[in-house]
C-alpha cells in the first residue's frame, strides 16, 4: 500500500471542504476569504525560512529579502491606521494578546476586563491567555439593553481598584467601547488602555468604527484575518511615539514581548501576505467596511421583522459587521447545527445571564464574508428569509439547502480586491 492514497485522501477532503463553504452561506463573524495576490504569497519561499528579531537584526543570515518585505508591512500598516508604532510578527489576535500581557502586566497584578457572558474573549480570560500569566482579573459592569461596558460603573471600578491594565476585549462587539472615558480613567491610574480589535480590525482600518488610538488606547491588538481579510495572523499597533525613555521603555516591552516571548519565528510567508492585505485594505477597506457594516444592520432589521428577537434593538442592533440573536434558553447549538444542516454557517453564543458556555442561548451572525463576495442590502432580506424558513417554519431541510445553493451561483468571486474575476472559494485553480 504507498502512503499517497492519504495524500489524495486530504487533497479529497480539501476540495469538498471548497466546494462546501462556495454553495453555502458561510457567516461566522470571525471568518473571511483571502484574495488571490494574499494567497499567492502563502505559497512562497518565504513558508519556512527563519527570521528571528527585526529587520536588520536577525539571528539567522538569508534575511536581506524578507526584511524588505516585513519594513513595507509595517509601513502600509502604519499607513493603514495612522499611527507610529506597528509589530507584525504575532502568529494570531491570541498571540498578540498574550505578548502585551507579558509586556505590561505581571502574574499577581490586576486588570480590568469583560465577562466571557458578555461577549468577553477566552485570551483574555482565566481559562486562556491572562490565566497563563497569572493576573488577576476584575470585570467590567454590562448594560445589557447598550450590550456595552457600563461606563459610570466601568470608571467607578477602575478608579477603585487601580488595576494595572485596562483591556478591552470583545467577541461580541456590535457598538464602539466608550473608549475615551475608560483610558482617561485609566491613565489616571497609571495604567495603560489595551484595545483588543480582533473583531474589528478592518472596520477600524476602514474608518468605519471608533478610532481607538484617537480615543486614547495605548496599545490596539488584532487579527489580520476578520474583517479586516488577510491571512491568519495578528499585530500590534501604538500611537506612543518613544520620543521618551519611559515611552521607548514601554514599546521595547512590548517588542520583547512578541519576540522571544511568544515567537520564534513567525511564519513569513504570512507577513508577506499581511503586506498585500494591508495594502489591498488601503485601496478597498472604506468601501469593503461601508457595506460590511450596512449589510448587517439590514440583515439584523430584516431578522427583527420576521420574528427574531435581536439585541441591540433600541440602538440599531448594531454599529459593526455582527448580529446577535437570542434564541431561547440553552438552545444556541440546536439552532447553529439546524442552521448549518441547511447550508448557512454560524456558531452558538452567550448572551448576557448565561452561565454554561457549552449550552448557550444565542447565535452570533456575521456579514464580513457575504459582503466580500458581492452581497449588498437587498441580498440580506433574502438571507434572512432563509434563517426563518430553518428556524421558524421548519422547512424542509434538504429544499432550504438546494434553495441556498442556487442563491450563491451568482456570487462566487472576490470583491475589493486587485483581480477581482478570481473564484476565491477555488485554491486548486491558482496551484
Ligand atoms: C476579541 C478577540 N480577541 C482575540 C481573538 C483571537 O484571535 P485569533 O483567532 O487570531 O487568535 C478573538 C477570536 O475571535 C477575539 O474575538
Amino acid at each position: 500500500m504507498s502512503w499517497y492514497n492519504e495524500v489524495e485522501y486530504i487533497r479529497k477532503q480539501a476540495r469538498l471542504n471548497n466546494e462546501f463553504f462556495a454553495n453555502s452561506l458561510p457567516m461566522i463573524a470571525s471568518e473571511n476569504v483571502l484574495s488571490p495576490l494574499c494567497r499567492e504569497m502563502l505559497i512562497t519561499d518565504f513558508h519556512g525560512r527563519y527570521a528571528e528579531g527585526t529587520p536588520g537584526k536577525r539571528y539567522y543570515e538569508g534575511c536581506e529579502i524578507f526584511d524588505r518585505v516585513e519594513e513595507k508591512a509595517m509601513e502600509l500598516a502604519k499607513k493603514l491606521f495612522n499611527c507610529s508604532y506597528a509589530d507584525v510578527r504575532p502568529t494570531s489576535g491570541t498571540t498578540a494578546n498574550i505578548a502585551v500581557l507579558k509586556a505590561l502586566i505581571k502574574p499577581g497584578e490586576t486588570a480590568t476586563v469583560l465577562d466571557l457572558a458578555n461577549g468577553a474573549h477566552i485570551s483574555f480570560g482565566k481559562w486562556g491567555g491572562a490565566g497563563v500569566r497569572g493576573i488577576n482579573l476584575v470585570s467590567y459592569p454590562f448594560n445589557d439593553e447598550e450590550m456595552n461596558i457600563d461606563v459610570d460603573g466601568a470608571v467607578k471600578l477602575i478608579k477603585k481598584i487601580k488595576p494595572k491594565l485596562c483591556l478591552n476585549g470583545r467577541s461580541v462587539f456590535l457598538f464602539p467601547s466608550p473608549i475615551k472615558e475608560l483610558a482617561k480613567a485609566a491613565h489616571e491610574v497609571g495604567a495603560y488602555l489595551v484595545y483588543d480589535a480582533a473583531h474589528v480590525l478592518g472596520l477600524i482600518g476602514g474608518k468605519q468604527f471608533q478610532d481607538p488610538l484617537r480615543e486614547g488606547a495605548d496599545v490596539v491588538n488584532g487579527s489580520t484575518h476578520k474583517t479586516l481579510p488577510g491571512p491568519q495572523g495578528g499585530m500590534i499597533l501604538s500611537d506612543h511615539k518613544g520620543d521618551t525613555d519611559d515611552d521607548k521603555s514601554f514599546l521595547r516591552k512590548i517588542g520583547f514581548g512578541v519576540f522571544p516571548g511568544v515567537t520564534s519565528s513567525y511564519h513569513l510567508h504570512h507577513v508577506a501576505a499581511k503586506a498585500i492585505a494591508f495594502a489591498e485594505h488601503l485601496e478597498f477597506g472604506e468601501a469593503y467596511a461601508k457595506q460590511t457594516i450596512k449589510n448587517a444592520q439590514a440583515l439584523a432589521q430584516s431578522l427583527h421583522e420576521r420574528g427574531f428577537k435581536v439585541f441591540g434593538e433600541k440602538l440599531g442592533f448594531t454599529r459593526s459587521h455582527q448580529i446577535l440573536l437570542a434564541i431561547g434558553p440553552g438552545k444556541g447549538k440546536q439552532a447553529s447545527k439546524k442552521l448549518a444542516d441547511a447550508g448557512v454557517i454560524t456558531n452558538m453564543n452567550t448572551i448576557p445571564g448565561d452561565e454554561d458556555p457549552l449550552n448557550p442561548s444565542g447565535l452570533r451572525l456575521g456579514t464580513p464574508e457575504l459582503t466580500r463576495i458581492g452581497m449588498k442590502e437587498s441580498e440580506m432580506a433574502e438571507v434572512a428569509e432563509f434563517y426563518k424558513r430553518i428556524i421558524l417554519d421548519h422547512d424542509d431541510t434538504k429544499k432550504v439547502k438546494r434553495d441556498i445553493k442556487d442563491f450563491r451561483k451568482d456570487y462566487q468571486t472576490l470583491c475589493y480586491c486587485f483581480k477581482e474575476n478570481f473564484r476565491g472559494y477555488d485554491y486548486f485553480e491558482l496551484v
